[in-house]
């Protein structure tokens, strides 16, 4: 053998140690003997060494010392990673180990409020009716007796989409009352909650969108008593079986006479705490007895048939409810957020 074959010899001996790999011990001994043992490589490898000319002994030693030494270094790592190694084989699963659990979603604090109130309105016999969000100034506004200068018709407010004719996003959800009544005749009984628009600043309190959820109610002989007790119902059956609701008047272009309606704080019952600041009351709604102007604009006999309606917006009473502090959260759709309605309301 030439020299330059015997540094071959020595250089791929060195390579085939160090690649060696096995995770069984017999075929680790098997290589100890093949390369250690008393005729072994690296032996025959030494005895290469009276052939290397005088100059480059000490080269060729130092790469035969290298292979003994690695072989060496390499049993001793494989024996210890073998005698550290369980009994138990790590590819076959567990089959006694319980099962992964998957995590289920929870509804939004907004659709657990709206389910809960269709639940409770179904129960008094409304319908469900949703209908468009891109809407005209008819339904939004005209049919509605919201006369062109009422200021709710304010670029401020509104999104308009469309100027000449109007096209805009509907601001509340009182126009489903006239576009139902428009194709429908007493008796009508029906919530319709869905999402409204306004052009507000978004910040903690008020956002551009929101939902509502609106009612009406128009029949033979349908009074203020009617509403009443539907408004004490609900509130009793949404909130609590002893809130108490206290009808207050105001003022809306669609109904005549208008109120708004408080219900004892379900938070602190009434005792005073600062989601009702400290007044016992929490306003929920604004209702009143359709006007007769809106009834006869939607096709409906203003002489035989009276009516009611409410307009419930959901976002500040689930906010009161939950004590959410920041309206946005319920826009963000943070999971970290969401999960904790995950109980239901
Ligand atoms: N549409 C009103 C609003 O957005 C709420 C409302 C008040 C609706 C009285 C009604 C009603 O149907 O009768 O503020």
């Amino acid at each position: 053998m030439d020299n330059t074959n015997i540094f071959e010899l020595a250089k791929d001996l060195l390579q085939q140690v160090e690649e060696f790999a096995t995770n069984n011990t017999a075929e680790l001994e098997k290589f100890r003997i093949a390369y250690l043992g008393s005729n072994g490589k690296v032996k025959q490898l030494f005895e290469q060494f009276k052939s290397v000319p005088n100059e480059r002994k000490k080269e060729f030693g130092q790469i035969a010392n290298q292979v003994k030494q690695t072989a060496e270094a390499k049993i001793e790592q494989i024996k210890t990673q073998l005698e550290t190694a369980t009994d138990t084989p790590t590819d076959i699963p567990d089959l006694t180990a319980p099962a992964l659990t998957q995590p289920l979603g929870s509804r939004h604090p907004v659709s657990l409020f709206l389910r809960r109130a269709i639940d409770v309105f179904r129960g008094m016999g409304f319908a469900v009716v949703a209908d468009r969000e891109i809407e005209d100034d008819w339904h939004n506004f005209t049919a509605l007796n919201t006369p062109d200068d009422h200021p709710s018709r304010d670029m401020q407010d509104t999104f308009y989409i469309q100027t000449n004719p109007a096209v805009l996003l509907r601001t509340h959800t009182s126009p489903v009352q006239a576009r139902h009544m428009e194709k429908n005749q007493p008796p009508i009984r029906i919530v319709a909650p869905g999402r409204v628009y306004r052009n507000e600043t978004v910040s903690a309190r008020s956002h551009c969108q929101f939902h509502q959820i609106e009612g009406l109610y128009v029949g033979e002989n349908v009074s203020l008593a009617d509403l009443k007790q539907t408004l004490l119902v609900f509130a009793r059956q949404m909130f609590s079986k002893d809130v108490e609701i206290c009808l207050r008047p105001s003022f809306f272009p669609f109904t005549e006479p208008s109120l708004e309606a408080d219900v004892t704080c379900f938070i602190c019952q009434a005792k005073g705490c600062p989601v009702c600041k400290y007044s016992g009351w929490v306003e929920i709604l604004g209702a009143g007895m359709v006007d007769p102007n809106v009834l006869e604009n939607c096709g409906i006999d203003s002489k035989k048939y009276t009516g009611f309606a409410f307009g419930m917006g959901i976002e500040r009473t689930t906010m009161q409810l939950y004590g959410i502090k920041d309206i946005r959260l319920l826009f963000e759709n943070d999971v970290r957020f969401l999960r904790q309605f995950s109980g239901g309301l």
